[in-house]
């Protein structure tokens, strides 16, 4: 904590650590803001009904928009800092004994009852499984919307199959996000790692609870 004195009033400010750099909450961003107009108007596409309510807007090319922010926002990183991501990526695809214990333990502490969670590293083996998804899926977003797009050069049966595949993967993303939102905006154990998003900090206390083993690597930090 650190002390702070105000006409003799003492305020304690709690002490914060950086946990995620800003090249890394700019490409979060332009990622969440792609998903969520690609989210959108894919809904107003798959239920034509919805055109009506949103005013006849241009929802096609809007859905080419958000595609374009999604594809756009890892270079953030990897342009800024190769090596960076390389070490995340062989993190979050390492899972140890205890991140399969924390899996297990996971739908219990998400419905709110009070679980012991097992002590985690830089990234917990929920927030791994939600990176992994994320990849793999808009990966599938790509590949199915980009063949979706050359669809007159393709035989005329492939069709319904693509736009099945597109439906299942954008059923699958609005699912985890939906999961993701709600650990980071509503469950009151986590909601205070919410911040980290816009500043890139978290208070030193919840990257003691929440990732012991990597509060440990930054010790010189959390003095
Ligand atoms: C890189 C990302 C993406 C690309 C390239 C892409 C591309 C496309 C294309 C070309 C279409 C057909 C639109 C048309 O001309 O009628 C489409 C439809 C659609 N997209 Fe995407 N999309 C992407 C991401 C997403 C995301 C993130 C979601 C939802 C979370 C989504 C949900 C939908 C839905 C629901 C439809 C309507 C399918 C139907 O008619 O059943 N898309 N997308």
């Amino acid at each position: 904590m650190d002390e702070d004195t105000n006409n003799n009033s003492l305020i304690i400010v709690p002490k914060r650590v950086e946990r995620i750099k800003l090249h890394e909450r700019i490409s979060h961003a332009v990622n969440a803001l792609g998903f969520l107009l690609a989210a959108g108007t894919g809904l107003v596409l798959f239920y034509k009904g919805l055109k009506k309510l949103s005013g006849g807007t241009r929802s096609r090319q809007l859905h080419r928009v958000g595609a374009a922010l999604m594809i756009s926002a890892p270079f953030f990183v990897w342009g800024k800092d190769w090596q960076g991501w390389k070490k995340t990526w062989r993190e979050i695809t390492y899972f140890s004994k205890e991140d399969r214990e924390f899996l297990k333990r996971a739908p219990m502490y998400m419905l709110g009852f009070p679980v012991k969670m097992p002590p985690q590293g830089k990234f917990n083996a929920g927030q791994k499984m939600n990176f992994l998804m994320v990849t793999f899926n808009s990966a599938g977003f790509v590949l199915t919307g980009g063949l979706l797009m050359l669809r007159r050069h393709l035989p005329e049966k492939a069709f319904p199959y693509l736009i099945i595949a597109h439906d299942i993967q954008a059923i699958v993303g609005i699912c985890g996000f939906m999961a993701h939102a709600y650990l980071a905006l509503l469950h009151p154990d986590t909601r205070p790692s919410f911040r980290a998003v816009i500043d890139g900090t978290v208070p030193v206390e919840y990257a003691l609870g929440h990732h012991a083993l990597w509060s440990e690597s930054q010790k010189h930090k959390l003095d």
